[in-house]
């Protein structure tokens, strides 16, 4: 008997660096997934021509259309409702999802976040890192909830921060890091190697 693909959604915004890792770990078999599809809020998002290139299906689902939040996240409920999707991930996903999209899919979204989370959470993380004048900041994936950022930490990476640096070499070597840490989260998730206890996720090989 067939096992039923494991389903995964990516939510996109911009350059989708992120989801291109997703795709490549996908192509080279370390993530046992279908990757069915990439969702955006942004007209003409680089990332929508990189799942595209790969013959994934692409939906940009455009904010101008809907009066309020609620009807927009009812229109992403239903398109990833439709498809069956076991996993979204947010990657570089810039929109704030309401309460009822989460309830929607308790414990089924995750998200890439450019610090070590609790410090820096919201918008320029990197930006805020280097004015606050840390020696190490990185890259967290998390479980989604209702706040900001703030869901159970599933792994992070430190990466060190230089004297010299700007929030754009920063960035970069954040970026690089990402792009292993998203892929090995969303295998501990689909291979079910992980136990949550409260708000704490330990891994679980055995
Ligand atoms: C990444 O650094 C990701 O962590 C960040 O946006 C960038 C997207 O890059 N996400 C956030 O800041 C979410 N709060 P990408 O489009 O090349 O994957």
């Amino acid at each position: 008997m067939l096992l039923k693909p494991y389903k995964l959604a990516v939510l996109v915004s911009g350059n989708g660096s992120n989801l291109q890792a997703i795709i490549n770990s996908i192509e080279r078999k370390e993530l046992d997934a279908h990757l069915s599809i990439v969702i955006s809020n942004t007209k003409n998002a680089p990332a929508m021509v990189r799942a595209e290139k790969h013959g994934i299906e692409t939906i940009f689902i455009d904010p101008a259309n809907y009066s309020n939040r609620k009807s927009y996240d009812q229109a992403l409920i239903d398109k990833l409702k439709v498809a069956s999707i076991d996993l979204i991930c947010l990657a570089g996903y810039m929109r704030i999802l309401g309460e009822e999209f989460i309830l929607n899919f308790s414990r089924k979204i995750i998200n890439i976040h450019p610090s070590l989370l609790p410090a820096f959470p919201g918008l320029n993380a990197q930006k805020q890192a280097i004015e606050y004048g840390v020696k190490f900041s990185g890259c967290t994936v998390h479980f989604v909830d209702a706040g900001v950022d703030s869901g159970p930490i599933i792994l992070q990476t430190a990466v060190p921060v230089y004297d010299n640096d700007c929030e754009e070499s920063l960035s970069k070597r954040i970026l690089r890091q990402e792009h292993y840490l998203y892929p090995k989260a969303i295998a501990m998730i689909i291979e079910n190697k992980f136990n949550l206890n409260g708000r704490t996720v330990t891994s679980n090989k055995a």
